[in-house]
């Protein structure tokens, strides 16, 4: 599904990823922590083509994103991957369906529209088709934000902090519901958290440190 093999990333000044390796598997959710500058944000950008490595490889879905073409690492991020950032960061102008329908619009999918209407019931929003999102609360906006993220059915969803924004309640239901989805749809899902119950709840956790990925045995498993 997933595997960064070596991968080096420096920005100015720094070495943010330095010989790091990540192997995830289809249905697998992941923690990803660091403090706050570790280069978390960074490591998801590589991982969807949006950060070309120094060196190393980044292969999604077996097809080699790190050294692609722009277009064609824009084309696998389309078809193969979703996004979810902390404050949900819809498109202020559009309303919430045709800002989950977006990306399936962009694809060309045929049925966007359905699509969208589908994914807004699916988490929890059906009846807000027509809202603007800044009628929604942080997290209806963090609910629409994974809907569109699922919308072209991606084979990886990378959410960064997504509960960042949150209060418990919520935090814990956004949380649930990209791990419920991505495991139904045997999605590998990669989260960005400093959260510790978020990282409870996935499969195993990360840490970002030096410019590697170590795990973290203490806080593996799922505890709901
Ligand atoms: N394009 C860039 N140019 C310069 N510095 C960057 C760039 N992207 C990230 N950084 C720096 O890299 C470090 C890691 O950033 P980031 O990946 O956002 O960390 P995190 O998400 O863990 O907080 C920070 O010090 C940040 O300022
Ligand atoms: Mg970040």
């Amino acid at each position: 599904m997933v595997l960064a093999e070596s991968v080096v990333v420096e920005v100015p000044g720094r070495r943010i990823a330095d010989g790091l390796d990540l192997r995830l598997a289809a249905g697998e959710c992941v923690a990803l922590m660091g403090p706050s500058g570790s280069g978390k944000t960074t490591v998801l950008n590589t991982l969807a083509g949006l950060v070309r490595p120094d060196s190393g490889t980044v292969d999604i879905c077996g097809e080699r994103v790190s050294d692609a073409p722009p277009d064609r690492s824009a084309a696998v991020r389309m078809s193969r991957i979703g996004m979810v950032f902390q404050f949900g960061e819809l498109m202020p102008e559009l309303s919430v369906l045709e800002n989950i329908a977006l990306p399936a619009a962009f694809a060309s999918h045929p049925d966007a529209t359905e699509r969208a209407t589908r994914l807004l019931d699916l988490v929890g929003l059906a009846g807000y088709e027509q809202r603007a999102p800044e009628e929604l609360s942080g997290g209806e906006a963090q609910r629409a934000a994974i809907a569109r993220a699922l919308v072209c059915g991606p084979r990886l969803v990378l959410a960064d902090e997504p509960t960042g924004a949150l209060d418990e309640a919520n935090a814990r239901r956004i949380t649930g519901l990209l791990v419920d989805v991505c495991r139904e749809n045997r999605a590998a899902l990669l989260v960005a958290t400093h959260d510790p119950e978020v990282a409870a709840a996935m499969d195993r956790t990360l840490l970002l440190r030096d410019g590697l990925l170590v795990p973290r045995p203490d806080t593996a498993g799922r505890s709901r």
